[in-house]
């Protein structure tokens, strides 16, 4: 049985999500819609993290409380575009860590063909969150996770803004114990590996490096 698909539905991710889409949202709009859309996800990826007790003291009187366990949390964003996601990210969790990966896609053979990858220590205490906002073919994530999962970190996921059958097929079928958390399944991909309806190229919206 593959680990769940989990749609982010809460109205404040949809209704963000449907004005990133627009082709008319200019850049910083699009920077800014991006960022709020990492903090909520981000606030719903991290449910299930453990917490322990502690004793504090208030101004007042001393108080129980809880914090999150164990050791800091990995974000891994894919270059270029999963770096769109961190800034939110890093405002909701900015003890977490952060490893990056670059890979890009081969335009001919639509295969990812790696150029950077440097991970925290200490990955096998720690709980991997691999970032990359536009699961299309699903090859850039599977090559991502295949690259976090060989560090052994605690628990792996993959977190993703915009996804489709084509990707969610392929990762579950070489990464099936890998829980995936989405906001949108869109319809299918186009000839050359553009999520559809989608929002385009996240990379060059979010970098504003196309016209
Ligand atoms: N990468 C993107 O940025 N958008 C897509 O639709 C597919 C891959």
């Amino acid at each position: 049985m593959p680990a769940p698909v989990h749609l982010f539905d809460h109205p404040l991710v949809q209704h963000k999500l449907t004005l990133l889409r627009r082709k008319q949202t200019c850049t910083a709009e699009f920077r800014s819609l991006l960022g709020e859309l990492s903090m909520l996800m981000t606030h719903d990826l991290t449910r299930h993290l453990p917490l322990r007790e502690v004793e504090i003291q208030t101004p007042l009187a001393p108080a129980r409380g809880r914090l999150i366990e164990g050791k800091k949390l990995v974000f891994v964003p894919v270059l270029r575009a999963g770096l769109g996601l961190l800034d939110g990210m890093l405002a909701v969790i900015p003890n977490a860590r952060v490893g990056h990966i670059g890979l890009y896609r081969d335009e001919t053979t639509l295969k990812p063909v790696q150029y950077y990858l440097r991970l925290p220590e200490g990955m096998p205490a720690r709980d991997a969150i691999v970032v990359d906002p536009m699961l299309a073919t699903g090859n850039s994530a599977v090559a991502a996770l295949d690259l976090v999962k060989a560090a052994q970190p605690r628990s792996l996921r993959l977190v993703c803004l915009v996804s489709c059958p084509e990707g969610l097929a392929n990762l579950r079928a070489r990464h099936p114990d890998v829980p995936v958390y989405t906001a949108a399944i869109d319809e299918r991909l186009n000839e050359r590996s553009y999520i559809l309806p989608g929002l385009g190229d996240a990379g060059d919206r979010y970098f504003g490096t196309r016209a």
